[in-house]
C-alpha cells in the first residue's frame, strides 16, 4: 500500500512527541489507516540544535517541505505567519492539514477552511482547544443533532497551574509561570496565556463550532489573570470560593456571547477542583442537557495524542475517500460586538 507521507512543521514541546508516537506507533497507525504512516520531513528554525531526531529529516525550508511530495501537513510552529501562508498553500495544493495552532485558527479559520473546500483538502485541528481532550469533534459531529446553548469551562492549563499553586500553596505568580514555561504549557510568548489572549482563541473556535457562526478571537471579551494578587486569592478562600480563568461561550437570543475573565467560583463547584494544568469544559445542549469534558489541557505528550488521532482522521479519509468538516458548516447566529457582552 502507497505510504501516507507527512510534513511535520515544527518540533519543540509538541513536535518532539509527535515524532515519538509516530515511530513507537508506526505497525499500530498503519493497521488504523489502511496504509503506512511515513514522515517525510521536519522544518524547524534551527535544525542544528534538534539532536534527538533524525538527522536527515530536518530542514530549516519550511516552504520547501510544504511544496515537496507530501500528502499532510502536520503543524506545531505557532502564531500566525508565516504559518498561516504555509498552511493556505498546502491546502490550495489538496494536502490536508492538522494543527494545534489556536492563535491562527481563530484568526484566519475562515481563510483556510475556504481553501480546504475549494481544493478537497481536510482541515483538523482537535488539539488546538483543550490539549488531549476529545471536545471539538462531539460538539461538530455527536451533538450536531441538538441545540447548544452554553459551552463554559476552564481551557487554559497555564493560568490554571498558576492559580491552582497560588490557591494551594500560597506559590508566587512569576515563579509559578517560569515553572509552567519549563514544563512545556505555556506559549512561546506566554503574554499570551496570563492576559487571556489563548484563552480567547480557543472560546472563539468553540463559540464558531458550536453555534455553526464564525466567532474571531478579537469578537471575544477578554481579561486575564495578570492583575490577580495573593490577597485576591486569599480574600477568596475566605470566602469560600477559588479564582479561574473562565471562557463562557453562550447563545443569547439569536446571537452569541464570547467572554474570557477570571472569576470567583464556589468550591463545591466541579471547576474548584480542577487543578494543574487540567481543562474542563461544560457543554449545555437542549435535548443532551448538562455535559463535562475534563482531561490535560496543555502539555507535550497529552496534545500530540490529539494530533495523531486528528492525523489518524486525515490520513483514512486519503485511503478511503472521506472529507472532514467543511466551512459551510458555519452559517447561522450574529456575533455580539464585544460592548454588549
Ligand atoms: P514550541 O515553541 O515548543 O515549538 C515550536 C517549534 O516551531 C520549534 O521546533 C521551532 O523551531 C519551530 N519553529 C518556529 N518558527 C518556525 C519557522 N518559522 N519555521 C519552521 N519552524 C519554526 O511550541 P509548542 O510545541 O509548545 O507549541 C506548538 C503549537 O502547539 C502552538 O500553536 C501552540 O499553541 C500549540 N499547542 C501547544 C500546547 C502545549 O502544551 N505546548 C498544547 C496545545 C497546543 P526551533 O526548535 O528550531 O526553534
Ligand atoms: N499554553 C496553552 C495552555 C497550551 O496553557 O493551555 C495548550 O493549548
Amino acid at each position: 500500500m502507497k505510504p501516507i507521507k507527512v510534513a511535520l512543521l515544527g518540533c519543540g514541546t509538541v513536535g518532539t512527541q509527535v515524532v515519538r508516537l509516530l515511530d513507537e506507533q508506526a505497525d499500530d497507525l498503519a493497521a488504523r489507516v489502511g496504509a503506512p504512516v511515513e514522515l517525510s520531513g521536519i522544518a524547524v528554525r534551527r535544525p542544528d540544535r534538534h539532536r534527538d531526531v533524525p538527522k536527515h529529516l530536518l530542514t530549516a525550508d519550511a516552504a520547501g517541505l510544504v511544496a515537496s511530495d507530501v500528502d499532510v501537513i502536520v503543524e506545531v510552529i505557532g502564531g500566525i505567519e508565516p504559518v498561516r501562508t504555509l498552511l493556505l498553500d498546502a491546502l490550495q495544493a489538496g494536502k490536508s492539514v492538522v494543527s494545534a495552532n489556536k492563535a491562527l485558527l481563530a484568526e484566519n479559520g475562515g481563510e483556510l477552511f475556504a481553501a480546504a473546500d475549494e481544493s478537497g483538502a481536510d482541515l483538523y485541528f482537535e488539539a488546538a482547544v483543550a490539549g488531549a481532550i476529545p471536545l471539538l469533534r462531539p460538539l461538530r459531529e455527536s451533538l450536531a443533532g441538538d441545540r447548544i446553548t452554553r459551552v463554559m469551562g476552564i481551557v487554559n492549563g497555564t493560568t490554571n497551574y498558576i492559580l491552582s499553586a497560588m490557591d494551594e500553596t500560597g506559590a508566587n505568580y512569576g515563579e509559578t509561570l517560569e515553572e509552567a514555561s519549563r514544563l512545556g504549557y505555556a506559549e512561546a510568548d506566554p503574554t499570551a496565556d496570563v492576559d487571556g489572549y489563548d484563552a480567547a482563541s480557543k472560546a472563539a473556535i468553540l463559540a464558531s463550532i458550536a453555534f455553526h457562526s464564525r466567532v474571531t478571537a478579537g469578537d471575544v471579551y477578554r481579561e486575564g489573570i495578570s492583575a490577580v494578587t495573593s490577597a485576591d486569592v486569599t480574600a477568596a478562600r475566605t470566602l469560600g470560593r477559588t479564582i479561574k480563568l473562565l471562557a463562557i461561550c453562550e447563545r443569547v437570543d439569536d446571537s452569541v456571547a464570547v467572554r474570557v475573565h477570571p472569576a470567583m467560583i464556589p468550591r463545591s463547584h466541579p471547576l474548584a477542583s480542577v487543578n494543574g494544568a487540567f481543562n474542563a469544559v461544560f457543554v449545555e445542549a437542549e435535548a443532551a442537557g448538562q455535559l463535562m469534558f475534563y482531561g490535560q489541557g496543555a502539555g507535550g505528550a497529552p496534545t500530540a495524542s490529539a494530533v495523531l488521532g486528528d492525523l489518524v482522521a486525515v490520513a483514512r479519509n486519503r485511503v478511503h475517500g472521506g472529507r472532514g468538516p467543511r466551512e459551510s458548516a458555519y452559517a447561522a447566529l450574529k456575533v455580539r460586538p464585544v460592548g454588549e457582552v
